[in-house]
């Protein structure tokens, strides 16, 4: 099993006062993330983006130093449950950071609240993840929050018959459910979904059928990692030339593999929460120096779902004046805003999960390059299934 720790940053005085320690302890974060398998993309990302934000951060959250644990999964959740379990008894971390695959993140969930640890998920996507324990606090997204965008622009843009085709777990089935009951009020019939195992997945049969359905686009949403076996497959499928336009969440269109998908990405239209086209002051120097740090590297969603997490940790490290109470720490969480690299973000008091713009986006050449231009933004959204309960 992988495992590396280190310790960034310089050592802090020790600070005693009638006997207690404070300052001198170090801020431990205990980081899980499939690094090997088919989604050590997520993994890859999000240690780059961690190690990134700690090299810009001198190390430090709130005037203590960081204590960085990372290990792998390699997306097997009993593994994720042992090493969470490991990670609190043992190590004693403060936090819990990251989870690639929701069945990883709903695994810890329990472990969260027996332990009262924060357990902040940068990665996966199910909108129920939330609610499975009140120490989840969620710096990604959720599918239904970039799915009823792309819904309401497919019914706005001339597109009446659809076919949904997405993997068959839960941020997939978020996404069929939030585009069929969307796209449906907005007038436009979905006339079949269609749902592909997520291990190996095998497109082509799958496509056939969108084929001989003809519908005017089909929807897809793919898990980061898993986009450039879809769209090899789309282009040989030939549904573009059929007339039958592509449209998607981010995810497909995933910066992280977009470069190596070709010329059957160009033209595809997407909802998501981050592009590293994305024009801000901060995203422009976020790109760079993520690149530089990671041999060209482009960051992904994935690594700013980490970098994110990073900057909640010690903002409410800072706000908690270095408590390491969990309890208190969530606390501090909830309600935070910040100037995210994707726009301004808030995590929702009430949910924990995060509220931010959600872009329409086409992906483009740009010299050489492909990526995912913004086009269009809807401010400040939250997760429509959480929203309409409130
Ligand atoms: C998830 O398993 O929750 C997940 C993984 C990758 C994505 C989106 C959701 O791109």
């Amino acid at each position: 099993m992988l495992r590396r720790t280190f310790v960034a940053g310089i050592a802090f005085a020790a600070l005693t006062a009638g006997g207690v320690a404070y300052a001198q302890d170090a801020v431990k974060i205990g980081m899980i993330v499939p690094m090997t398998g088919p989604s050590s993309s997520t993994g890859r990302q999000q240690e780059a983006a961690v190690k990134l934000w700690l090299a810009q951060n001198g190390g430090m959250m709130a005037g203590k130093k960081v204590e960085l644990i990372l290990k792998d999964d390699t997306g097997n959740a009993d593994m994720t449950k042992r090493i969470a379990q490991e990670m609190v008894v043992n190590d004693k971390v403060h936090v819990l950071l990251g989870f690639g695959l929701t069945p990883l993140a709903l695994a810890v969930a329990p472990i969260a609240t027996q332990a009262k640890v924060p357990q902040v998920v940068s990665a996966a996507a199910t909108a129920i993840i939330t609610e499975q324990s009140p120490y989840i606090v969620r710096t990604s997204f959720t599918l239904p929050q970039v799915t009823v965008p792309m819904a309401e622009w497919a019914a706005k843009n001339g597109i009446k018959k659809v076919v949904t085709l997405v993997s068959d777990y839960g941020p997939g089935i978020d996404a069929e459910k939030a585009f069929v009951e969307r796209f449906g009020k907005d007038g436009g019939t979905v006339t079949e979904s269609l749902r592909v195992p997520l291990r190996n997945p095998d497109f082509a049969p799958f496509l056939q059928r969108v084929k001989d359905a003809a519908p005017d686009a089909v929807f897809v949403f793919v898990p980061s990692g898993f986009g450039a076996t879809f769209m090899k497959q789309f282009a040989d499928r030939e549904l573009a030339k059929a007339g039958i336009k592509l449209i998607a969440t981010g995810d497909v269109t995933d910066d992280d593999l977009l470069n190596d998908m070709g010329d059957a990405a160009v033209g595809v239209v997407n909802s998501h929460h981050y592009s590293a086209a994305h024009g801000s002051p901060e995203n422009k120097a976020f790109v760079e120096a993520f690149k530089k740090a990671n041999n060209g590297m482009r960051p992904n969603f994935m690594g700013v779902g980490a970098f994110d997490g990073m900057t909640l940790i010690a903002k409410a490290f800072e706000k908690t004046k270095g408590n390491t109470d969990g309890t208190a720490l969530v606390e501090a969480m909830k309600g935070m805003s910040w100037t995210s690299v994707r726009g301004p973000v808030t995590i929702d008091p009430q949910t924990r999960d995060i509220v931010q713009d959600v872009y329409i986006r086409k992906v483009e050449k740009v010299g050489n390059e492909l990526f995912n231009v913004e086009f269009a933004k809807i401010d400040q959204v939250k997760d429509p299934v959480k929203a309409a309960k409130q």
